[in-house]
């Protein structure tokens, strides 16, 4: 079993997308040791509850890497985790840290391209298509190795939060399907 860490600062759907299909079966060989927040009072540790798993608050990068390791933490999601880890942590995980973002990197990425902006920014350039990118993590924003991309298209009258639901289905999907290949990768190196 590879321990799993999710790291979230909102609402939680991806963690959500990643805690069902554990439980369905269809993310073998993981489990979320803890879900760790960013900010206190977010809809994503009440999931992580219901699901029975650990939820923390955490703020601090000597916090964080404690907590981490605590955990024996093998893999890091961040499921719309919204704060840049410092590069200790990249360090200490290095190729072990997954980040779900909602373009086609490297469109539409890097500082200030998140959440709404990221799809107010597509709509306003005209693209006919979007998408959503799982990808490590490394020291800079969104430009880490791609694991996984799917387009999804813009339909005329789309506004951000349209575009959004819609890239948000995908995202769902892909993430998981990023997380098992790592998996897969790390199986076969014998790294876990
Ligand atoms: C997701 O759309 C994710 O791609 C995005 O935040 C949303 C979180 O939703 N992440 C970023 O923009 C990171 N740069 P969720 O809390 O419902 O999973």
């Amino acid at each position: 079993m590879v321990n799993i860490s999710v790291l979230v600062s909102g609402g939680g759907t991806n963690l959500q997308a990643i805690i069902d299909k554990i439980q369905t079966g269809d993310l073998a060989g993981a489990q979320i040791v803890q879900v760790i927040s960013s900010r206190e009072g977010v809809f994503a540790l009440e999931r992580a509850e219901k699901a029975g798993i650990k939820g923390k608050v955490v703020k601090d990068t000597e916090s964080l890497l404690a907590e981490l390791a605590a955990e024996n933490t093998e893999l890091v999601v961040l499921a719309g985790y919204m704060k840049v880890l410092e590069p200790a942590v990249i360090q200490a995980y290095r190729q072990r840290i997954l980040n779900i973002h909602p373009s086609l990197i490297p469109k539409y990425c890097g500082k200030g391209f998140y959440g709404k902006r990221v799809h107010q920014a597509v709509i306003d350039a005209g693209e006919t298509v979007s998408g959503a990118t799982v990808h490590f993590v490394d020291e800079g924003v969104d430009t880490g190795e791609i694991i996984l991309q799917r387009q999804v298209p813009v339909e005329p009258g789309d506004t951000a939060d349209t575009l959004a639901a819609r890239v948000l289905e995908t995202e769902h999907v892909i993430f998981t399907e990023g997380i098992q290949k790592v998996i897969q990768q790390l199986e076969k190196k014998g790294g876990k």
